[in-house]
C-alpha cells in the first residue's frame, strides 16, 4: 500500500484527500495540518468547513485508508507521495507587498519535507503558487547531500467551494504538470495518473509540462474573474441607460462561443483565489515588464472593487444621501452560497463602507456568521449579528441581498416589509428575489443593472 500524505488539511487538502481515501482503497492518506483544531473536526467525522457532501464522503474512508494528524513530520518521514497544499496568501509586507504571493509557508514546507525524508518521493503541488515555484521547490529538495531525487509536479485544484464535492467526483480535467522530458519524470507524472485513472476518465486527465500547468491555473482564475467583471461593468452601463442585465446576460449566454456561465451580475466576486490570483498575474507580467498585459489583468480587479463601492454609493443615494444611525439588514455574508467562508467577500467591503457612513448593520446569514464576527470584530460598535432572518430585518430601513442563499427566495417578504421602517428598501446585489413582486408588497426595490422599481 503506497502512502499519500498531505500537508495542509484546508478547504483544498481535506475535500481532495477524502475523494481520493474513497476512491482508492489501496492507497493509505493522511493529512496533516499545524492547526490541531482543525485536524481534531477531522478526525471528529464533522469536518471544520461547511461544503455539502463532505461530511458523508469522510465517513466512507476515515479511519480506513483516510487520517488525520497533526503529526507532520512523522507524517512526511512514511510518505511516497507528499501533497502541499498550504495556503498562499498575498503577501503584506516588503517588495510585492498586496500583489504578490507569500511563499513563507510554502517555502518552510519545502525544506521541512528535505528535512524529513531519507528516500525519493513525488512532491506534488496543490497551492496555487505563481509560476515557476514548482522550479523553486525541486531546486530546494534537490540540493540535499544524499542524492536522494525529488520529483515535484504540479496538480492545480480547480474545485470550487460549495460544488467541491461534484467537482472532485466529476473534473472537467484533470492537469498534472511534471518533467515530460525525462524518463523519471515521466514516471512520477503516470503515478498520479494512475491515483486518478480510478475515478476519472483518462482522456479528461492532461500532462503537460509544470510551468504549463501552474499557468493553467492562473489563467484559468483570471478568465472566470475576468467574465464577472465584464458583466459588472455592464450593469454599471445598464443602470445609467436603462437596459436590463438579466436579458443581456442571457442573450450573450446563448451565444455558444461565450457560454451562458459566470454571467450572473454581483456585488462583486470574492474568495479566497480570484483576486489573488489575478493579482498575482499582474504582478509577474510586471516583473517581466509586461505592462499592457498587466494593465489589461488589474482591470478586472479595479473593476471588482468599483462595484462594490457603486453598490454602497447608489443605497446611500437612494436613502436620502444619508445612512446615519439608519439599521441595515445584510443578508449574507458568505463570499457565496453553499459555504461558510468569507475570504475576500464582497460583504466585507459593503459593510466597512456603511459602518463609514455610520450605519447600524444586523448580519444574517446560515453558514458565515462565525468568521463573520471574525472580519467584522473592528466594527463591533456598530455591527449586530442575528441568525433568523426576520429579526435580523425587523427595524430595518433597508435590507441588503450581498449572497445569494437560496432560502432568501423564501422568506415571507410581506411579513418582512411589515416590520421594517417606512419607506423600505430592498437592494438586491445578486439579483435574486422576484422584485416586481416586492414592488407590489411595498419595498422600493434597487437591482442591479435593472432600472430601480420605487414608490418614491
Ligand atoms: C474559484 C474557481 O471557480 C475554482 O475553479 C478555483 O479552484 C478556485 O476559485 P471559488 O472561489 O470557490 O472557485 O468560487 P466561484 O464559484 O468561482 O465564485 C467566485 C466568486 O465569483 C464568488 O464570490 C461568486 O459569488 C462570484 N460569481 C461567480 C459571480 O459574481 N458571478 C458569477 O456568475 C459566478
Ligand atoms: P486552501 O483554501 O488553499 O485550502 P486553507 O487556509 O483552507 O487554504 O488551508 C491551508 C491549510 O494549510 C491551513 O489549515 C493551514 O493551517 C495549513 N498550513 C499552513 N502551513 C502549514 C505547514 N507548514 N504545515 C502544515 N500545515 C500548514
Amino acid at each position: 500500500m503506497k502512502n499519500i500524505v498531505c500537508i495542509g488539511a484546508g478547504y483544498v487538502g481535506g475535500p481532495t484527500m477524502a475523494m481520493i481515501a474513497a476512491k482508492c482503497p489501496d492507497y493509505r492518506i493522511t493529512c496533516v495540518d499545524i492547526n490541531r483544531q482543525r485536524i481534531e473536526a477531522w478526525q471528529s467525522g464533522e469536518p471544520p468547513i461547511y461544503e455539502p457532501g463532505l461530511r458523508d464522503l469522510v465517513a466512507q474512508a476515515l479511519g480506513r485508508n483516510l487520517f488525520f494528524s497533526s503529526e507532520v513530520e512523522a507524517a512526511i518521514e512514511q510518505a511516497d507521495i507528499v501533497f502541499v497544499s498550504v495556503n498562499t496568501p498575498t503577501k503584506g509586507f516588503g517588495e510585492g507587498a498586496g500583489m504578490a504571493a507569500d511563499l513563507q509557508y510554502w517555502e518552510r514546507t519545502a525544506r521541512q519535507i528535505l528535512t524529513h525524508s531519507d528516500r525519493p518521493k513525488i512532491v506534488v503541488e496543490k497551492s496555487t503558487v505563481p509560476v515557476r515555484t514548482a522550479d523553486a521547490m525541486a531546486r530546494i529538495l534537490n540540493s540535499n547531500p544524499d542524492n536522494i531525487r525529488f520529483q515535484v509536479l504540479s496538480n492545480p485544484e480547480f474545485l470550487a467551494e460549495g460544488t467541491a464535492v461534484s467537482d472532485l467526483e466529476n473534473p472537467d480535467r484533470v492537469l498534472i504538470g511534471g518533467d515530460l522530458e525525462s524518463p523519471a519524470g515521466r514516471a512520477a507524472v503516470e503515478e498520479l495518473v494512475k491515483i486518478y485513472t480510478h475515478w476519472v476518465p483518462r482522456e479528461k486527465i492532461l500532462t503537460t509540462d509544470v510551468w504549463s500547468s501552474e499557468m493553467s491555473k492562473l489563467a484559468a482564475n483570471a478568465f472566470l474573474a475576468q467574465r464577472i467583471s465584464s458583466i459588472n461593468s455592464i450593469t454599471a452601463f445598464a443602470e445609467a441607460t436603462g437596459a436590463d442585465i438579466s436579458a443581456i446576460s442571457r442573450a450573450i449566454g446563448m451565444d455558444s462561443r461565450i457560454g451562458s456561465r459566470f454571467l450572473q451580475a454581483s456585488v462583486g466576486f470574492g474568495g479566497s483565489c480570484f483576486k489573488k490570483d489575478v493579482l498575482n498575474l499582474v504582478y509577474m507580467c510586471r516583473h517581466y515588464g509586461l505592462h499592457e498585459v498587466a494593465d489589461y489583468w488589474q482591470g478586472v480587479v479595479s473593476i471588482n472593487h468599483y462595484q462594490n463601492r457603486r453598490f454602497v454609493r447608489r443605497m446611500i443615494a437612494a436613502m436620502f444621501n444619508t445612512v446615519v444611525e439608519k439599521k441595515v439588514a445584510v443578508f449574507g455574508f458568505a463570499f457565496k452560497a453553499h459555504t461558510g467562508d468569507t475570504r475576500e467577500s464582497p460583504a466585507i467591503g459593503v459593510c466597512q463602507s456603511l459602518c463609514e457612513e455610520r450605519a447600524r448593520l444586523t448580519v444574517t446569514d446560515p453558514e458565515a456568521l462565525p468568521n463573520a464576527r471574525i472580519d467584522l470584530a473592528g466594527l463591533q460598535e456598530r455591527v449586530e449579528f442575528e441568525p433568523d432572518p426576520y429579526r435580523a430585518a425587523a427595524g430595518a430601513h433597508a435590507i441588503a441581498i450581498l449572497t445569494e442563499w437560496p432560502q432568501f427566495k423564501e422568506l415571507d417578504y410581506r411579513k418582512i416589509f411589515a416590520a421594517m421602517e417606512k419607506p423600505a428598501f430592498v437592494f438586491d446585489g445578486r439579483n435574486l428575489l422576484d422584485h416586481r413582486k416586492l414592488f407590489e408588497i411595498g419595498f422600493n426595490v434597487y437591482p442591479l443593472g435593472k432600472s430601480a422599481l420605487t414608490h418614491i
